[in-house]
């Protein structure tokens, strides 16, 4: 029986994989698609979602979410996203691990007229067989909880790729999608969800894609899977100067394995039930503190630690050979 998921993303590299991924993949049926500002403008990551959703084949509708964070970008006192991870080509020319506009053809793809949010209050009005997996700032979920808070307990299961309990990415201490909007997450963590699952850095970190899966993505040959190819090869070039893994010609590839683990739950080899809660100020802005005492009593996050690489790559290869 297939999953319905409904797919938030800030698209980026690896949000048009996990697309790609849930829109292909038999075991997902994919009920509508979200964008938020995150790794780029809402604008920029509304089109780049289009143009990957065009690449599928897929009519399913897209919502377009968020333009700002809840409050950060109001407040002078949060401290800045202190580094883009900036690589150089052989001419010496900068570039980054997700493009302002990806290189797939425009789209003429109209999204819905509703709001993200609005359609995430009123699809969730009742209670709905349907997973949602937030793979960017949450920025259009916490305003979807504002404006109805009952719909926590009437979503399946929220799949969360962002935080870190110890891998950080945009500061010392924090991850991008919980540090560009630190209140919408905590907003998230804190409302009540029935089941929360968090794949932050610490599992994304190694549940890498190789240069040699690259290869079988190659092989394939489908337009799927030639355009995840064309991703993850930008990625391992900014990982191996930037944020070297612990395997070489390697990246994360951080969106999809949420989709990965509706899938195949055991892609999911370590999970731990603990509280979790993101700081609001000072260096630790936008940080995930993760609460390992045995005797807490108010556990909300079921958060990943460790997943298995190859059958992540597995399912993703089953995925792509079915694009036309
Ligand atoms: O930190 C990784 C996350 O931030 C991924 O979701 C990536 O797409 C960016 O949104
Ligand atoms: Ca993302």
């Amino acid at each position: 029986m297939s999953r319905k998921v409904i797919l938030d993303v800030d698209t980026g590299s690896d949000d048009a994989v996990a697309i790609m991924l849930a829109a292909l993949h038999p075991e997902i049926d994919l009920v509508a698609v979200c964008s938020v500002k995150g790794n780029q403008p809402l604008a920029n990551t509304t089109e780049n979602t289009k143009r990957v959703l065009d690449l599928v084949k897929s009519d399913v509708p897209l919502y377009k979410g968020c333009k700002f964070p809840v409050v950060r970008d109001v407040c002078p006192w949060r401290i800045e996203f202190d580094n883009r991870a900036t690589a150089v080509d052989e001419n010496g020319k900068p570039f980054y691990i997700h493009q302002d506009f990806n290189s797939l053809p425009e789209s003429t793809r109209k999204e819905e007229a509703k709001p993200a949010s609005v359609f995430y209050a009123e699809y969730f009005a009742e209670p709905k067989d349907t997973t949602i997996v937030a793979v960017g700032p949450l920025t259009n979920l916490a305003t979807a909880i504002l404006i109805n808070p009952d719909m926590v307990e009437n979503v399946e299961e929220l799949v969360i790729m962002g935080g870190g309990d110890i891998d950080a990415n945009s500061s010392s201490c924090s991850e991008f999608n919980i540090f560009a909007d630190p209140e919408a997450a905590q907003l998230v963590f804190q409302a009540g969800f029935k089941r929360i699952v968090l794949c932050p850095l610490d599992v994304t970190h190694k549940a890498m894609v190789t240069k040699d899966d690259c290869k079988r993505f190659v092989e394939i040959g489908t337009p799927a899977a030639l355009f995840a190819d064309k991703m993850c090869q930008t990625r391992i070039e900014v990982h191996t100067q930037c944020q070297p893994l612990t395997l070489p010609d390697a990246c994360a590839l951080h969106d999809p394995l949420c989709i990965a683990y509706l899938i195949d739950p055991s892609v999911i080899t370590k999970m731990e039930y603990l509280h979790v809660d993101v700081s609001l100020s000072g260096m630790t802005d936008g940080a995930t503190i993760v609460d390992h005492r045995y005797f807490q009593n108010n556990r909300n996050v079921h958060i990943c630690y460790d997943g298995d690489r190859k059958k992540f790559v597995d399912i993703m290869c089953d995925a792509f050979k079915l694009s036309k």
